[in-house]
């Protein structure tokens, strides 16, 4: 079965981390991001993914290259952003998309382990054309919120709208498509909104919702990647990833000195170092980070290859971008974004 993952998107609100480093490949507790979501897509038969891409294409094709334990990855990279259905129509003319059967479709930032077999299963059972996964969320701002008639059926799709919502399942970014929704509902040659300008079409048209409970968050805000990353961490999140130690923090291939405090709930990437009597608290270092002696990193995430040097403090809430250097001494203050490379005196 093929997959087409959506992960074109240049990532704003994770920058600076996405200046260096696209989103698909983001290390998440250490990982790059979407081997998490071919794992889950492989669990449930896809062994043929399509990755649609544009920002930063070449980084995503370097980290993951053809293959991953037998699952066949192709890339079909856009020239120009062509939104969440264009990438649709142009693999379908492309001749990338298999002529029969559903098409499974995933937005590529979302860590999830939902019953992605149920939802194929409803979807040919229904007879659906399309039929959209949703989970219950509590803030539905800045997702798609989708509310379902008892038959399943998709009342109305409400992309990121102002004001309340008439429920609180939102569009998790997992659709089941009938080949005729690419053939006659997404145009050539322009960005296509799939949210926008397909789903509202479809409605009254063989539109169904698939609801779940299971486990599933959008990790495209630094918030939400923290929280992906407490989850893994903890375990509340299923994972494959190696032990946590008994502050359940992630420490990889890394020289620590024996006085550093790293815990609870970190991730110290490969070769890191920190120095002693410094703490790194709740935060995530990407690799190859220093941090000197008497620093602290609280609630934090450091991108790779930055160091902050001796007594230096990262206060919560700040990103410290790739290669950049926190003084001696200096202070990055809660919710500060320090660019690549930048120094902070
Ligand atoms: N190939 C390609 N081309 N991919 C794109 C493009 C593009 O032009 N634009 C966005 N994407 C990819 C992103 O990389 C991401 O994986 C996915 O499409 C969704 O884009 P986001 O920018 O992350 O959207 P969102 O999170 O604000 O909203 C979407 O996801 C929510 C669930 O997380 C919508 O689908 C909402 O309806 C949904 O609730
Ligand atoms: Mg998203």
């Amino acid at each position: 079965m093929e997959a087409v993952v959506l992960a074109g998107g240049e990532g704003t609100r994770l920058r600076p981390l996405t200046l260096t480093t696209p989103k698909p490949v983001m290390p998440l507790a250490g990982r790059p991001f979407l081997t998490f979501m071919l794992d889950w897509l492989a669990r449930h038969g896809v062994d043929d993914a399509l990755l649609a891409l544009g920002y930063k294409s070449e980084a995503v094709h370097a980290v993951l290259g053809e293959e991953r334990h037998g699952m066949r990855l192709r890339y079909l990279i856009e020239e120009e952003p062509l939104g969440t259905a264009g990438p649709l129509r142009l693999a379908a003319d492309e001749g990338l998309l298999a002529e029969s059967g559903p098409i499974l479709v995933v937005n590529g930032d979302c860590l999830t382990d939902f019953d992605l077999t149920a939802q194929l299963r409803q979807h040919e059972a229904t007879g659906a054309r399309g039929t959209i996964a949703l989970t219950a969320v509590d803030d539905t701002a800045s997702y798609g919120v989708v509310p379902t008639r008892e038959s399943g059926e998709v009342e109305e799709f409400l992309e990121k709208q102002p004001g309340p919502a008439p429920t609180n399942r939102i569009n998790a970014g997992t659709y089941v498509l009938d080949r005729s929704v690419v053939d006659d509902l997404i145009p050539s040659g322009r960005a296509v909104s799939i949210e926008r300008e397909v789903f509202p079409e479809l409605v009254g048209g063989g539109l169904y919702g698939y609801k779940f409970d299971a486990y599933w968050i959008d990790i495209g805000t630094p918030e939400r990647y923290m929280e992906a990353t407490f989850d893994l961490l903890t375990g509340h999140a299923q994972s494959e990833l190696p032990p946590r130690d008994e502050t359940d923090s992630l420490i990889y291939d890394a020289s620590i000195t024996g006085g550093a405090r790293i815990g609870p709930l970190s991730v110290v990437g490969r070769h890191c170092s920190v120095g002693s009597g410094s703490v790194v608290e709740r935060a995530v270092l990407h690799d190859d980070v220093r941090v000197g002696r008497d620093a602290s990193v609280v609630e934090a995430i450091i991108a790779e290859g930055a160091r902050v040097e001796d007594e230096a403090r990262v206060e919560p809430g700040a990103i410290i971008g790739a290669g950049a250097t926190v003084a001696a001494g200096g202070v990055v203050e809660s919710g500060a974004r320090i660019g690549p490379g930048e120094h902070v005196g």
